[in-house]
């Protein structure tokens, strides 16, 4: 089965005909852009509680089956400042029920394992209006990261005399294309807190300690609270100094971050980011540095740079001084920009090793994986919510689940 998935906001069935004419069998077309997708809310339940299955009821959870069902998805988006927009990221974070939380090591980065025998080709169609061309190349390398991360093979519907279909081929990020620059030292820095969670967020915890050390000098706003987001980005035309400071999702921002930023208007001043992710390899946060780049120049902002801090998931199960040593340089890096107005280059450095794990690394952290060392973390929490059985549970397919 072939399903062409239509996330754009306008109604426009004008272009179905064309992409059906790239194949011969018939496409099945929903639309869903009338719908906006719940973001996720980083809950896990659909990796710890429910295995593979979200706890959101909407219609992207309705076409999960179709997702696992069909050797092609046709994913139709709208893109908005210079990135995919929020409704695209949505369905892509949303897409995280169709792999197990375990990791393997592929080429020196992690990934999770596969919960579904196979998974369906991702085919990408964006228009070009409105983007530069490093906008156009940072969304491209972005999909065919995330396919890729997603283990399906990824194309492009590009328009040029009609719809032609393409590969896309592997690459890395175009990122550090940007210098980071140094700003005043010494005034206030306005921090957006990008993290979905309703409790436990690694985020909140990492920005209490920078609060601590760092008082009124800086400002934390929690993008949970949308209904202070118009007040918010009429005031970032003239706050002086903005970081945002998130998880990573699907190699880049979440949902809502996106839909926050896709208010914002070019203005004077600096803008800074910060990601931290799951996997203790920052090569993950590339694709998003490169956008970050690009976002900076759209609104016209001194771009200060972007921090990348790995292997952020679980360390609230160390104890409190292992803890204390992760978060020390991370509030370090912030107070930076703070008092002495710009990233400490080796700061930055070391908070984002290891960049890729090495060949001695790697094959160390397949025989802890066998050894089930890994995917301890994992275990435990399914086997504290009654869940460890269910663990190789394939919902959203059936037919494939006695062949786990
Ligand atoms: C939907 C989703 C997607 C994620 N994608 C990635 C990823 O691509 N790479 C990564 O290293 N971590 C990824 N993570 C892990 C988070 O970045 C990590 O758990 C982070 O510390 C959560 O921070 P928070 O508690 O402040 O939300 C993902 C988490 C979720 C919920």
């Amino acid at each position: 089965m072939k399903t062409l998935i239509d996330l754009r906001e306008k109604k426009d069935s004008g272009m179905y005909e064309a992409v059906q004419n790239l194949y011969d069998e018939p496409l099945k077309i929903i639309r869903l852009g009338e719908q906006s997708i719940t973001p996720c809310i980083g809950c896990w339940n659909c990796w710890l509680k429910t295995p593979g299955r979200c706890v959101m009821k909407d219609q992207m959870a309705e076409l999960y089956t179709d997702y696992v069902s069909s050797d092609t998805v046709i994913l139709i988006m709208d893109t908005a400042q210079g990135f995919i927009n929020h409704q695209a990221k949505a369905f892509l974070d949303r897409t995280i029920p169709h792999y197990h939380p375990y990791i393997e090591i592929v080429n020196g980065e992690c990934q999770h394992v596969a919960r579904y025998k196979g998974y369906p080709d991702m085919v990408f169609y964006y228009d070009r209006e409105g983007l530069s061309s490093g906008e156009e190349q940072v969304i491209e390398d972005y999909l065919y990261r995330t396919a890729y991360h997603f283990k399906s093979k990824a194309y492009r519907i590009v328009k040029a005399r009609g719809f032609q279909l393409h590969q896309l081929e592997s690459r890395k990020a175009k990122r550090q294309i940007v210098p980071f620059t140094s700003i005043e030292p010494g005034e206030k820095l306005v921090i957006y807190s990008g993290s979905p969670r309703r409790s436990g967020s690694n985020s909140a915890l990492i920005l209490g300690k920078v609060v601590e050390a760092l008082g009124d000098r800086v400002e934390i706003r929690d993008l949970k609270e949308k209904g202070k987001w118009e007040e918010w980005a009429e005031d970032f035309k003239s706050d002086k100094n903005i970081m945002f400071f998130m998880p990573l999702y699907v190699h880049a921002m979440p949902s809502q971050v996106m839909e926050f930023i896709e208010k914002l208007q070019p203005s004077k001043g600096s803008i800074s980011f910060f990601i931290q992710s799951g996997f203790p390899e920052s090569s993950q946060s590339h694709y998003l540095e490169a956008y970050f780049e690009q976002l900076a120049f759209r609104l016209g902002r001194t771009y200060v740079g972007t921090a990348i801090k790995g292997g952020v998931e679980g360390f609230q199960m160390r104890p409190a001084k292992a803890q204390e040593k992760i978060i020390e340089p991370m509030v370090k890096t912030i107070a930076d920009i703070v008092l002495e107005g710009k990233f400490n280059p080796t700061n930055i450095s070391q908070l984002s090793m290891p960049i890729r794990f090495g060949k001695a690394m790697g094959i160390l952290l397949k025989l802890l994986s066998k050894a089930g060392l890994i995917n301890f973390f994992w275990n435990q929490q399914l086997k504290e919510n009654n869940a460890y059985e269910k663990r190789f549970d394939a919902p959203y397919l059936s037919l494939t689940k006695d062949s786990q």
